[in-house]
């Protein structure tokens, strides 16, 4: 039995959650990785309707059978408190706020008796998270999929853990049971996984965009803000998006503001996302992707990384200290 912080606060059979993905990771996803023995995490994005966050959280939640959590977008709750709102209502066990400051958020999760996660690209950001109060950051490096800042996740997460008082987990990159047992061995309290569940039939991207998650190599993604500047999206600078290179990255990738000019471009995007074209259309997965070969059911994901992990550590830690 693998027991951390994570395990032990949320009562999950493994330390691991199913990251916030918006438009992938739904109630579905989410209730299949909490059967599996983690925690589900339903994805809000700044689009999404309050009433998507109150539906999806039931489902996820199995009628308040199963644990799971809300990831926020702080600079999309600006402008949009409903979406705090219908988080809380939907009563989450752990709610993440990424991409900015969680400090206006905590006390209203506090006061609901929800644990706030703050998701973090640098030093300074945790150390913030933690004096404004959050009960565990998430150290998401550059090799995760979708929006992440610029450090890798293994020299964040060593900052971090040698840093902060509070618990913390590793996000990106982490895609097979080698990939959990490193980073509980360097002291995470879980791992936060994305990619390695892009795959899985409960999630809601389409057919199309699994196969080729599957198809892809370690080698085919690529950092960029096109997809954002052409949808015109208001992420704030720092945040580019990791996903797999096609040709609409190839094509605009450096040229960003020429990009933000041309209406043709954005409106070939939106057709693309109709069509599920994916040569032109955008699927974020990070640098993981190349672990995954084959569409599991989100729960045997979870099971593998878990079950996979302690026997690992097991050998690992007797091979390694035997000669001592
Ligand atoms: C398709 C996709 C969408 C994502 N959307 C969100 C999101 O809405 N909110 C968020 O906090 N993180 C989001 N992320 C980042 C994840 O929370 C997490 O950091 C990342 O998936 C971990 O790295 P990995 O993809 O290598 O496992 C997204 C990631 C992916 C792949």
């Amino acid at each position: 039995m693998l027991t951390t912080e994570l395990t032990e606060r949320l009562g999950i059979r493994y330390p691991i959650v199913g990251a916030p993905m918006a438009g992938v990771a739904h109630g579905a996803l989410a209730r299949a990785v909490s059967e599996g023995g983690g925690l589900g995490m339903v994805g809000v994005g700044s689009t999404d309707a309050a009433e998507m966050v109150e539906r999806e959280g039931a489902i996820a939640s199995d009628a308040g059978r199963l644990p799971f959590g809300v990831g926020l977008m702080a600079w999309a709750l600006e402008d949009r408190p409903d979406l705090l709102q219908a988080t809380i209502a939907s009563r989450p066990r752990l709610v993440s706020v990424s991409f900015g400051p969680p400090g206006p958020y905590v006390g209203a999760l506090h006061d609901a008796g929800i644990l706030a996660a703050a998701q973090v690209p640098d030093l300074a950001s945790a150390e913030e998270a933690e004096r404004s109060g959050v009960d565990l950051v998430v150290a998401q490096g550059a090799d995760a999929g979708g929006h992440a800042g610029e450090v890798g996740t293994l020299p964040l997460l060593q900052l971090l853990v040698e840093s902060l008082r509070l618990p913390v987990l590793a996000a990106g990159g982490i895609g097979s049971p080698r990939g959990v047992a490193a980073v509980l061995a360097a002291g995470a309290a879980g791992a936060w996984v994305g990619t390695c569940l892009l795959a899985s039939p409960e999630a809601a991207n389409r057919p199309e965009a699994r196969q080729r998650v599957i198809s892809a190599r370690e080698t085919d993604t690529v950092r960029t803000s096109v997809f954002d500047v052409a949808q015109g999206i208001p992420w704030p600078p720092g945040f580019p998006g990791r996903a797999l290179r096609n040709r609409f990255t190839d094509a605009w990738h450096g040229r960003e503001r020429e990009l933000a000019a041309d209406s043709d471009a954005g409106a070939q995007l939106m057709e693309a996302k109709r069509e599920a074209d994916y040569d032109v259309a955008y699927i974020y997965a990070g640098q993981a992707v190349g672990l995954v070969s084959e569409s599991r059911p989100a729960a045997e994901v979870v099971r593998r990384l878990g079950e996979g992990a302690e026997q690992l550590l097991r050998q690992r830690c007797r091979a390694l200290l035997s000669r001592g």
